[in-house]
């Protein structure tokens, strides 16, 4: 990702986002088609087109039932889009497609404007850049927090590789900017079994972090944190705003008061609505199936 590309992304979030205020979002992916015919630079994610992630018209049934219905939404690099909507909404089953641990039966899902995500299987996507945070925190709880980023970096590698793997300069300073990111800088030493649920869910953040992600998915991030908790988790990932891509799924409203630019709603398995927090809230069919009166 070269920096003036970075800048267009932002400047796109930047027009995005002040239209989205002036009321004249019209954010929704429909009508405009992925070009797979450039060639992709290898490592590099195409975001020539303005879009980090594509997703268009996308099924999934279960036993019948379409848990995801003609799904179709876009996310601008560095942008960070929260997605809400009821139980059963769907939110989780996108991450599970976008992710590769879900196919769907029909539909486009593109990373960047070149590589097709229904052609990777699950630890390719993580490999391309993709990472994902579930909802429960899956850190190793006998090692330290600095071995658990440490070890961030050996997955994917071989066993050989694995067991002569040391961190390069270039590491050890991310591996410093990332405690300092996650709120861990003083825990360094600490067994992760030790800290409290917050500070391991930063901790599975930061190892995310350590294989510097393009897109993170974060399954309600905030569930089960205390207030304080959660407003440092606003600013860790406003800090990240930017800088990476990510795609929030919280069902806390205050937090997504915090961090939102563009809200997207889901319901049955594909987009109600789509817009500030303010103008989702503020929708009659939002609050019909979701807020409540
Ligand atoms: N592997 C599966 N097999 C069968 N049904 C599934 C599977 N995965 C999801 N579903 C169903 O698909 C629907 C969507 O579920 P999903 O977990 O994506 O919702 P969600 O929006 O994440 O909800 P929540 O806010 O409760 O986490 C639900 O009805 C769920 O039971
Ligand atoms: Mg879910």
């Amino acid at each position: 990702m070269t920096p003036d590309l970075l800048e267009q992304g932002a400047q796109r979030i930047q027009e995005r986002t002040a239209a989205v205020k002036a009321g004249k979002s019209n954010t929704e992916s429909g009508g405009r088609s992925a070009n797979n015919s450039r060639v992709a630079t290898p490592g590099e994610v195409d975001i020539t087109h303005g879009r980090i992630l594509y997703l268009e018209d996308v099924s999934v049934s279960f036993d019948g039932f379409k848990a995801i219905n003609k799904l179709s939404l876009d996310i601008a690099p560095g942008e960070l889009r929260c997605v809400i909507g009821p139980n059963g909404a769907g939110k989780t089953t996108m991450m599970d497609i976008i992710t590769g641990k879900t196919r769907p039966d029909e539909g486009t899902v593109f990373f960047g404007s070149t590589i097709d995500l229904l052609r990777h299987k699950e630890a390719e996507i993580a490999q391309l850049g993709i990472g994902r945070k579930f909802q429960k925190p899956t850190v190793f709880e006998h090692l330290t927090v600095f071995e658990n980023l440490e070890l961030a970096l050996k997955t994917n590698k071989g066993v050989k590789a694995s067991l002569f793997f040391r961190l390069d300069s270039l590491q050890s300073d991310r591996l410093a900017d990332i405690l300092v990111t996650i709120h861990l800088a003083d825990s360094v030493n600490r067994m992760a079994g030790n800290l409290s649920h917050g500070q391991k869910q930063w901790l599975e953040i930061g190892m995310l972090l350590m294989q510097d992600p393009k897109l993170l998915l974060l399954d309600e991030p905030v569930a089960g944190m205390t207030d304080e908790e959660t407003a440092r988790t606003a600013e860790l990932f406003l800090t990240l705003k930017g800088k990476h891509s990510l795609m929030v799924v919280e069902h806390d409203m205050g937090f997504i008061r915090t961090i939102s630019e563009i809200v997207t709603v889901l319901c049955d398995g594909s987009v109600l609505a789509q817009g500030s927090l303010d103008q989702v809230q503020n929708d009659e069919r939002v609050i019909e199936v979701y807020l409540g009166r």
